[in-house]
């Protein structure tokens, strides 16, 4: 009966889905007369749309859906017909086709390799998937801009909690060139280096929240960029894309608005009602990594049938709009629920987490939290806790297959909530978070399916949905 309930408060993961259907909604109704001219893989599109991409969801939850709208339609109607770059639309065409092609197959699960699969228990479309990823690792060509400096522009913070602002800034600055192009004109999406945590380090008068220098430096960038290249002007920057984990992300891509309502801006605080726009924006999930590592406590969790003497724990400030709430309510009340505002100093967090079955995930001052990621490390099934958060790859994932969405307004039954979820559906959930653990580990260098290219991957997504 309690897991009934369950399944009604994560819905709320599903509506973000929806979100992504709305997209393909919105192309496939559009611009047909610039659709005519792509021949074949074009036509085939048409047949099968991308909803497939995202499987059959439950169109319950209503935020996402009441962002979609006509407005968000005309940021993407084509700016120019007449691309020099035809032969890259059409390379975009036939990977559409690809993808849409397989995602009717609706295999249980799809072999990657010999030693990993892929099922549909966990991902939304497994052929769909694959094939979109195979179609990044064939065809996708990133221009990273050269123009800006140090310390701002073409670095990040690699330590602590904007750990995934740096490590991606520097993996495409540095890493693999697998995704780089130095000729823009043979580029499908243009990446703007900069760090919006170290303009808040180097531009940013501490205690008077006056966000003015940071709009100036994002809003410059833009005219740079804009003048000495053709390719922003081309699209009005639709296909150029920004990432900070840093809490104002968001505030800083308004510096410019175009950057604002039609770049892709991939963001930590991914906050739809605060702008975020998941048809267009990506979610970049927030990791902490102090002094850059993963601590090796997380790097073998005990094994899944290990007993878990703890029912949940969370421990954090009293950050933000919920973690209030939640520390109201179950603060030092329940034996079974280690609740705490400053863990004590002979107690170890990340222990805490690995004899735990449930690590809360409250937002705090914005809607990510890092907890997320540690508590997929820990393999200590993630309960969300969230307003209006957008979680990272759920157009790829089914987060309801490895952790629980309860509503903030529910966190006075916590407790019966967690202890309604079956024994069979907690090792499913375990066995979820073994399964896509992959995808949120940095590596260097990247590897296939880890967190930087499920970043890109993300991004690719949005750009395939795009026309001109
Ligand atoms: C969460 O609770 C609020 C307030 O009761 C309600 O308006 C909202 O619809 C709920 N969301 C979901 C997804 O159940
Ligand atoms: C999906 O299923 C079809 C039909 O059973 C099979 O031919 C195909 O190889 C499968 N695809 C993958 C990628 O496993
Ligand atoms: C599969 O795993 C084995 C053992 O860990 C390894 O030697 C092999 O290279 C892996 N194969 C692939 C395709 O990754
Ligand atoms: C792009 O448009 C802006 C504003 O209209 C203009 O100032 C700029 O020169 C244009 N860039 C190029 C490369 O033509
Ligand atoms: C998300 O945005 C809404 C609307 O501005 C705000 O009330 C809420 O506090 C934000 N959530 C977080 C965790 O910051």
């Amino acid at each position: 009966m309690m897991a009934r309930r369950i399944t009604v408060s994560i819905v709320v993961v599903s509506a973000v889905i929806v979100a992504v259907i709305y997209i393909s909604g919105l192309f496939s109704g559009e611009d047909d007369g610039l659709r005519r001219s792509f021949s074949d893989p074009e036509a085939e599109l048409k047949k099968l749309p991308v909803v497939q991409l995202v499987g059959a969801t439950r169109k319950r939850g209503d935020e996402p859906r009441a962002v979609i709208s006509a407005e968000i339609a005309s940021r993407f109607k084509p700016i120019s017909r007449k691309r020099a770059s035809d032969k890259l639309e059409e390379g975009l065409a036939r990977a559409r086709a690809a993808v849409r092609r397989v995602a009717s197959l609706r295999n249980k699960s799809v072999i990657i390799d010999s030693n990993h699969s892929i099922s549909s228990s966990i991902y939304r479309n497994p052929n769909a998937f694959l094939q979109s990823y195979k179609e990044m690792e064939r065809r996708l060509k990133v221009y990273v801009y050269e123009e800006g400096e140090l310390p701002i522009v073409h670095d990040g913070p690699c330590k602590d909690i904007y750990t995934s602002e740096g490590r991606f800034i520097h993996e495409m600055e540095h890493g693999s060139h697998r995704f780089k192009t130095s000729r823009p004109e043979q580029a499908h999406l243009y990446f703007m280096p900069f760090s919006v945590t170290w303009m808040v380090k180097y531009l940013y008068s501490p205690n008077t929240y006056n966000l003015t220098p940071l709009l100036e430096f994002v809003s410059d960038y833009v005219k740079l960029i804009s003048t000495k290249h053709p390719f922003w002007n081309r699209t009005q920057g639709a296909d150029h894309f920004m990432l900070s984990c840093h809490d104002w992300g968001p505030r800083a891509s308004e510096g410019n608005a175009r950057l604002y309502s039609t770049s892709i801006r991939v963001l930590c605080n991914a906050n739809s009602s605060e702008g975020f726009n998941p048809q267009k924006d990506v979610s970049l999930p927030e990791i902490r990594l102090y002094g850059g590592y993963v601590d090796p406590k997380l790097i073998s969790p005990p094994p899944p049938t290990a007993q878990r003497p703890h029912l949940a724990f969370f421990a954090g400030g009293l950050h933000g709009p919920v973690r209030p709430v939640l520390l109201h309510h179950w603060k030092g009340r329940d034996p079974d629920l280690h609740i705490y505002e400053y863990l004590p100093k002979n107690l170890n967090y990340y222990d805490y987490m690995l004899k735990s079955k449930f690590c809360l995930c409250p937002s705090g001052y914005e809607v990510a939290s890092p907890r997320i990621v540690e508590a997929i490390y820990a393999e200590c099934i993630p309960v969300i806790l969230s307003d209006h958060y957008i979680l990272p790859f759920s157009d790829v994932l089914r987060w309801e297959a490895f952790s629980l969405q309860v509503n903030v307004s529910e966190i006075a039954r916590l407790k019966e909530i967690l202890i309604g979820v079956s024994e069979d559906k907690v090792l499913r959930l375990k066995e979820g978070l073994r399964g896509i653990r992959k995808h949120f580990v940095l590596n260097q260098p990247a590897e296939r399916f880890d967190m930087f290219h499920m970043i890109l991957h993300s991004v690719w997504l949005r750009r395939l949905n795009l026309r001109f």
